[in-house]
């Protein structure tokens, strides 16, 4: 069993994109992504912190793709993916889904080779004003994302009456809802560590999968 790091110091900080999947200038989901900033730099960590206005694409068009390339925020998306080691996507819910911009931004992404969500890791997390708090989008979002070969953390994060759920200095209210989404980050974070520095949890994870941790058999895109 390994005891040592084998791919680089231990100490160097995770990197971690935090963005809102929301264009809205009051936005529930870029205040729930702030807080998340917050909390992981608290706990050690590097956040490149995004707003989707960088990342918004035209709708998909496989004839423009062809004919002019990729949209300025698809490459700006996908730059910002490999600069950092994971991912963060506060999102509203729009009818029982994602809302379609993020979808479509991760549609023109998915378009790179190699395909950047491939492996990368992402925690997703929404709020709204209804009792449900957006978690129907966390599911819909997982899907395309798990689809391209991200491993997309079991635990998801749904702040509900996101209207009053906030203090006036940005943190959640209610204590134990509080906790609950700090230990939600920092057990995201601990994952991320653990398979940025010690790279044979890649090989319990595929496992995990129930794939054989064969090279020839891992998903390439
Ligand atoms: C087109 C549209 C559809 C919506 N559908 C839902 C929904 O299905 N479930 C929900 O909880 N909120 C829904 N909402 C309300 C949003 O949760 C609310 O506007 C929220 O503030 C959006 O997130 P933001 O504050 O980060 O922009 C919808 C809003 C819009 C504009």
């Amino acid at each position: 069993m390994q005891t040592e790091p084998q791919n680089g110091n231990r100490n160097v900080p995770l990197n971690i994109l935090v963005f809102s999947a929301s264009l809205r200038k009051d936005s529930f989901n870029t205040q729930l992504a702030k807080l998340a900033r917050t909390l992981i730099e608290k706990n050690g960590a590097k956040v490149d912190f995004a707003s989707m206005s960088e990342f918004d694409c035209p709708s998909m068009n496989q004839d423009s793709e062809k004919n002019n390339g990729y949209p300025k925020g698809a490459e700006e998306f996908r730059k910002r993916m490999l600069a950092n080691d994971a991912f963060i996507i506060s999102s509203p819910e729009y009818n029982g889904s994602m809302p379609g911009l993020i979808k479509n931004a991760i549609d023109w992404v998915s378009r790179f080779r190699p395909q950047p969500f491939n492996e990368r890791h992402a925690l997703l997390m929404s709020a709204s004003p209804s009792m449900g708090g957006g978690n129907k989008a966390l599911w819909s979002l997982r899907m395309p994302l798990e689809h391209l070969g991200a491993r997309v953390f079991p635990d998801m994060f749904s702040l509900a009456t996101a209207h009053k759920a906030f203090t006036q200095e940005g943190k959640i209210a209610d204590e134990t809802l509080a906790k609950r989404f700090e230990d939600n980050v920092v057990a995201f974070m601990n994952l991320v560590e653990a398979a940025k520095h010690y790279p044979c949890i890649k090989k319990a994870w595929v496992e995990f999968l129930g794939e054989k941790p064969d090279p020839v058999t891992e998903r390439v895109e």
